[in-house]
């Protein structure tokens, strides 16, 4: 049995859903051969260090004493294989993300992330910086939450050219939409229901506006279709605008609207969708159309969202590097 060891930086909803995996799934880790000792925690408020591991119930449990030692300092001096970087980032900086990724591949520890603002802010220089250290990056729970799209092309579609990827990467905006089409509701409605029960944030403007799809089209374009693109070559538009008599007018014609990121377009907006159309998914659900010379189109449907689900996504990616 390979032991893997963890330093996670971000103990939120995404860090706590890791942990809580990590225990759930210790015999499905352990049916690949590797054991998780997760040997530190850092949040905004300090952090816990235990290089024999720490007990991972009593960290959920709230029983763990927290130090007051910096998150750049950990990632620094803390003997590890790999940094979780489950930080909430700003899109204009990538910061504190892309401090402490710098940080994990200099101090030579892979990175593993849910945050997309250090990809969307540096990617290039991440990368260059991982492979000058012979280092991986991986960033797999970064788009579509479960969906494995990024392994699925790089190794199940591997060989293949991938001429383009488009599709729902927002549930808030799709759960919106769906609700719309559904209910017959105003999108103000739709917005305040999403809110409720959970699925939009306090503020949702970067999923309302189209940002964080933006966000995903173009993590995936410079990662899939070696394009090197910035949020600024794209155009993005958002679902503000949609009303209930758009919908009402598109599903007369056997039509549904969805708001539809397109890595090959460089696009993000509302598009009427077909109802038999494999993208017509409804509530929060995300779905990726792949188009490759080879394989032909697939498409891929699953929860973007979710502390589980991101965890499947982060557990995939960790294990992946530490098979290689
Ligand atoms: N939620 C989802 O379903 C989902 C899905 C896919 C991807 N993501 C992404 O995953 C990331 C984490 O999301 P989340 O929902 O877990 O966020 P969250 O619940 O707000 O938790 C963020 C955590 O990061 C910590 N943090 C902030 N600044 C830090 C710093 N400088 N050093 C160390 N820790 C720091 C916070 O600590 P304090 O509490 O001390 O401030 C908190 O523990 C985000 O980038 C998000 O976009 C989320």
């Amino acid at each position: 049995m390979k032991t893997i060891d963890l330093i996670i930086v971000g103990f939120g909803n995404i860090g706590r859903g890791l942990v809580s995996s990590i225990i759930e799934n210790s015999p499905e880790i352990g049916s690949k051969g590797f054991k998780i000792k997760v040997v530190a925690v850092c949040e905004a408020k300090g952090s816990i260090v235990d290089s024999n591991g720490i007990d991972l119930k009593k960290l959920l449990e709230g029983k763990v004493k927290w130090g007051d030692e910096k998150t750049l300092e950990v990632i620094k001096s803390t003997p590890a294989d790999m940094v979780l970087e489950l930080t909430p980032g700003n899109i204009k900086t990538g910061e504190p993300g892309l401090s402490h990724m710098i940080t994990a591949l200099e101090s030579k520890k892979h990175v593993v992330t849910s945050n997309k603002s250090p990809l969307v802010v540096g990617y290039r220089r991440l990368l260059d910086l991982a492979s000058k250290n012979d280092l991986k990056l991986r960033y797999e729970a970064t788009v579509g939450g479960a969906i494995p799209v990024i392994s699925c092309c790089e190794r199940e579609l591997a060989g293949n050219r991938i001429k383009n990827i488009y599709g729902i990467f927002n549930g808030t905006t799709n759960y919106i939409l769906t609700k719309m089409d559904e209910e017959g509701v105003d999108f103000e409605s739709a917005l305040a229901e999403a809110k409720e029960s959970g699925y939009a944030e306090t503020d949702p403007t970067y999923d309302i506006s189209g940002i964080d799809t933006a966000s995903k089209v173009l993590i995936l374009g410079n990662a899939l279709m070696n394009l090197d693109i910035a949020l600024k070559d794209l155009e993005v538009s958002g679902i503000e605008k949609i009303t209930s008599e758009a919908m009402d007018v598109a599903k007369k014609y056997g039509y549904t609207i969805k708001l539809i990121g397109d890595v090959g377009k460089r696009e993000v907006a509302p598009r009427l969708v077909p109802l038999d159309h494999p993208l017509n998914v409804g509530g929060s659900l995300n779905a990726i159309l792949i188009e490759t010379d080879l394989a032909g189109e697939l498409t891929i449907i699953g929860k973007g969202a979710g502390a589980k689900e991101t965890s499947s996504a982060l557990l995939s990616d960790v294990l992946s590097i530490a098979g290689n």
